[in-house]
């Protein structure tokens, strides 16, 4: 796969995806979302990948927003767009995607940066990585799911906490509020996003597919989760993964599932 802001590689079942504008600390210009739409379009339906990491290049930053001069001269119909194509095209597409998408935040995830790494399922981050929401201060407001996704991770104080500041907070006070879930030394953030994975791949890919759907619903507005938990239970009584599962436990085996 070759990208213009985008480096990618794959090994073990686990796509590693960095964006690479280093120059401009790998702020998301409308090229680098449409790479990572057509990048993680292709993750989704490709078997061959099975989890996703998403990091930036260099050490200083993941991704310091989106790109502020593209939209420096936007009217409201252009905002409005440009939020809506990228929730879709980008941030709901992780959110919603059925294989694990883990973030390693190695260093300054601000705005649509944070935004990104509030999509994935799981986030890492190096001890160095500082995280804000500072749109305010370019009189806007976050655009891409942030005043939702933080208020959903870190409660309603702490999300109007820094999105009306505008602060920054550091890596160590991000794991106190549990919008990141881990802290590690920089050069451990990919190692162990990947451990993570290996121990999600090792499961029922159906089941963790499952799980990803049912616990979604619970942020969706007007969704019972609880009934789309009772679904995907029952559905998942219907599957080989569960018949291997349960063979395995009782034989004192290892599963073996099928990749999907
Ligand atoms: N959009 C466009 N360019 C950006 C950018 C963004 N979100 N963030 C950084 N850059 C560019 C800078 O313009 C600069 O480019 P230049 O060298 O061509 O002038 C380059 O990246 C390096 O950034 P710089 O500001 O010089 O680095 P710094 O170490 O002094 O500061 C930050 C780092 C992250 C504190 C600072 O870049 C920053 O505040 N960025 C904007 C964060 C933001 O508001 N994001 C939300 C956008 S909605």
């Amino acid at each position: 796969m070759n990208y213009q802001h985008l480096l990618t590689v794959i090994a073990s079942n686990i796509l590693r995806v960095t964006i690479n504008r280093e120059q401009k600390l790998n702020a998301l210009n409308k090229e680098t979302l449409m790479e990572l739409h057509d990048v993680l379009t292709k993750a989704l339906s490709d078997t061959e990948v099975r989890g996703i990491i998403l990091t930036g290049t260099g050490e200083k930053a993941f991704v310091a927003g989106a790109d502020i001069r593209e939209f420096s001269d936007f009217n409201s119909a252009e905002g409005r767009d440009l939020a809506s194509d990228g929730q879709r095209k980008v941030f709901d597409l992780i959110h919603h995607a059925e294989k694990p998408i883990i973030a390693a935040i190695n260093g300054f995830a601000l705005g649509g940066g944070l935004e990104l790494a509030l999509a994935c399922h799981i986030r890492v981050a190096s001890h160095m990585a500082r995280m804000g929401l500072p749109e305010v201060s370019l009189g806007l407001i976050p655009g891409y799911g942030g005043t939702q996704r933080l208020t959903q991770l870190v409660g309603r104080g702490n999300a109007l906490e820094i999105i009306l500041t505008g602060n920054m907070i550091n890596a160590e006070k991000a794991l106190q509020i549990g919008l990141v879930n881990h802290v590690v030394p920089a050069d451990e953030v990919i190692t162990k996003a990947e451990d993570i994975l290996v121990d999600i791949l090792l499961r029922s890919p159906n089941a963790v597919a499952a799980a990803i759907r049912a616990v979604n619903a619970s942020l969706i507005d007007g969704q019972d989760g609880f009934s789309t938990e009772i679904e995907e239970f029952g559905n998942c009584f219907g599957t080989a993964d569960f018949k291997e599962g349960v063979s395995a436990f009782l034989e004192k085996r290892t599963p073996v599932f099928n990749k999907k």
